[in-house]
């Protein structure tokens, strides 16, 4: 047999037979998130050495699912699995059409979501090589991102800061602040959704994610965005009980618009 197709087949026994192993609600998330195309692509992309198993959920969002995926030598990635059908086209749609580095025409509800999966990994790349911390991005295909594990040496999952509050708030607040003007900076992006729900607290060090809305400098809404994001964070950080305000946020991060 050929082994590209044996290890694929492998690849499927263990998905399932993980699969199997879960309680009903897992399994119910399974049966909803592995339609023909995703399972398709996890194999692809099982056979392109990406991962070899996928191993439980860490969440699952409204339009998207991250499993743990080991692969061959025992590392772990972070899988992001968005799901066609509960995607927010609308959205999408809208994000996508002031990036100059996407041409999206289509009404193709697939291609729409493929489109935002490469934005997403395209956005981490950008970010990682300016020195953010972010999740380092290894691979995507169709409606599946493969990123970096971010967890503790026991591998458990690192948790937003939501979930996770920091011990130091004002340490880990300057410490936010000099990986948010790296991305204006920098990357030249704003996130557009950033909040203690997409900033994961690594060993009181905050690492970014969810970077698939983050638009680059020369959108006309990124400005907007901006200002959004730091109003964000001011009202969450100020509920922690750091002292600060939207002036000097903007004046530190001085996006030059
Ligand atoms: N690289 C990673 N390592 C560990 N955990 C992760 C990683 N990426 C995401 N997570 C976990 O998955 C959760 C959801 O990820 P993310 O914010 O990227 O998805 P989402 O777009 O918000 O999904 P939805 O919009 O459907 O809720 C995070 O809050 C975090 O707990
Ligand atoms: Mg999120």
């Amino acid at each position: 047999m050929d082994s590209k197709i044996a290890k694929a087949d492998a690849a499927h026994e263990k998905l399932h037979s993980r699969k199997r192993k879960k309680d009903s609600s897992e399994r119910k998330v399974g049966n909803e998130i592995f339609d023909k195309i995703t399972l398709e692509t996890l194999y692809k992309l099982a056979n392109q050495g990406f991962i070899d198993v996928l191993n439980g959920a860490i969440s699952t969002g409204k339009e998207a699912n991250v499993l743990t995926g080991i692969r061959d030598d025992e590392s772990f990635v972070a899988v992001k699995i968005y799901r066609i059908a509960t995607s927010d086209f609308k959205k999408m749609d809208y994000y996508l059409k002031g990036d100059p580095r996407f041409n999206v025409k289509t009404k193709n509800k697939r291609k729409i979501i493929y489109s935002w999966v490469t934005k997403e990994f395209k956005n981490l790349t950008r970010l990682y090589d300016a020195g953010v911390t972010v999740p380092k991005p290894f691979t995507s295909s169709n409606n599946v991102l493969i990123i970096e594990f971010i967890g503790d040496e026991d591998r458990n999952p690192a948790q937003p800061v939501k979930n996770q509050p920091p011990k130091n708030p004002d340490e880990f607040f300057n410490k936010l602040l000099v990986q948010l003007k790296l991305f204006v900076r920098e990357a030249k992006l704003v996130h557009g959704d950033l909040s203690n729900y997409n900033i994961l607290n690594l060993n009181e060090e905050p690492v970014i994610i969810d970077v698939s809305q983050s638009v680059v400098l020369d959108n006309p809404i990124s400005k907007e965005l901006l200002e959004r994001d730091i109003n964000t964070l001011v009202r969450e950080y100020t509920k922690l009980g750091v002292e600060t305000n939207f002036k000097e946020i903007w004046e530190y991060v001085d996006p030059k618009f």
